[in-house]
């Protein structure tokens, strides 16, 4: 997408950023984070979750977008396989469990603050999104895939469980059932079945993903921000509500915009 979603001259990535192959764009109140190792099709290594969650934690405050995407051939190809052999910084053997437990947590917070309700966050997913890569996906609050777009849990083929926050999305959106059978037979989704099965959202022609994402951009941007936070948390909220609950929570979020808009 590069500038799809960019009108002015972005914010310059740090440095570390570049060592976990990201980069990060911030034009006013959209940012645009790039997974950007296209030679290892943009494969993810502990540095890059790191550098994720170092994003979600410095984003501007006026950021209300956030797009995820991959440079080159795919979106990304999941965890770098370098490291399993020894490459980079190794994995725990999970013989101390608390520390593995605390290391697995670290990592994962680079995908949990995706969910955050002052940001809307979209992923833009073209050729591959494995493991890893699809996890990051499914973290995201909304999925414009391409029609070249290939999605697989691959973790559990690897001796795996995938452990990147993906599981609760996945079984949300597609079921118990078909969740098992996609992850247990680590099988690829395409793009049609993605949209059938309502991993993707929208789904386009590969080249006009980076405008059907700059689209949906203007689109969430035009709404009234207090608004979109609002609903956003209210929406995440209601898989977890009973009916009472969540009608409980309408009702005080409903308040906190009638006084914010008549200036109470
Ligand atoms: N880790 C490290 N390097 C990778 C990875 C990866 N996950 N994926 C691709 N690369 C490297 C390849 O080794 C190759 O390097 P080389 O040019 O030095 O030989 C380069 O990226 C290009 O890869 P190709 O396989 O030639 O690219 P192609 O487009 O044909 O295939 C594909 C892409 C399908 C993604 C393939 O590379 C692949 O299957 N990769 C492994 C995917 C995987 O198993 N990921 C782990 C998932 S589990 C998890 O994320 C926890």
């Amino acid at each position: 997408m590069g500038d799809a979603t960019t009108a002015g001259r972005p914010e310059t990535a740090s440095p570390d950023l570049g060592k976990a192959g990201l980069r990060l764009e911030v034009d006013g109140a959209v940012a645009t984070v790039t997974l950007d190792r296209p030679e290892r099709r943009n494969a993810m290594t502990f540095d890059t979750w790191r550098g994720l969650a170092a994003i979600g934690r410095s984003l501007p405050a006026d950021v209300r977008v956030v797009v995820l995407r991959g440079e080159g051939k795919c979106f990304s190809a999941g965890i770098d396989l370098g490291m399993f052999s020894g490459d980079g910084e190794g994995f725990s053997d999970g013989s101390d469990a608390a520390a593995t437990d605390r290391f697995i947590a670290e990592l994962q917070e680079g995908y949990t603050w995706l969910r955050r309700p002052d940001i809307v966050t979209v992923a833009a997913v073209h050729g591959h999104a494995i493991g890893g890569g699809f996890q990051l996906a499914l973290a995201c609050d909304i999925r414009v895939a391409a029609d070249d777009a290939r999605f697989c849990m691959k973790e559990p083929a690897l001796g795996l469980v995938p452990d990147l926050t993906g599981t609760k999305p996945l079984v949300e959106i597609v079921g118990i059932g078909r969740a098992l059978e996609l992850c247990l037979t680590a099988r690829t989704v395409l793009a049609d079945e993605a949209a059938r099965l309502g991993i993707a959202e929208i789904v386009v022609p590969r080249d006009g993903l980076d405008g059907a994402v700059r689209d949906l951009v203007a689109s969430l941007l035009a709404v009234n921000p207090g608004a979109a936070v609002a609903t956003k948390r209210l929406l995440w909220e209601a898989a977890e509500n009973t009916l009472e609950e969540q009608c409980a929570a309408e009702r005080r979020e409903q308040i906190g915009r009638l006084r914010e808009m008549f200036g109470n």
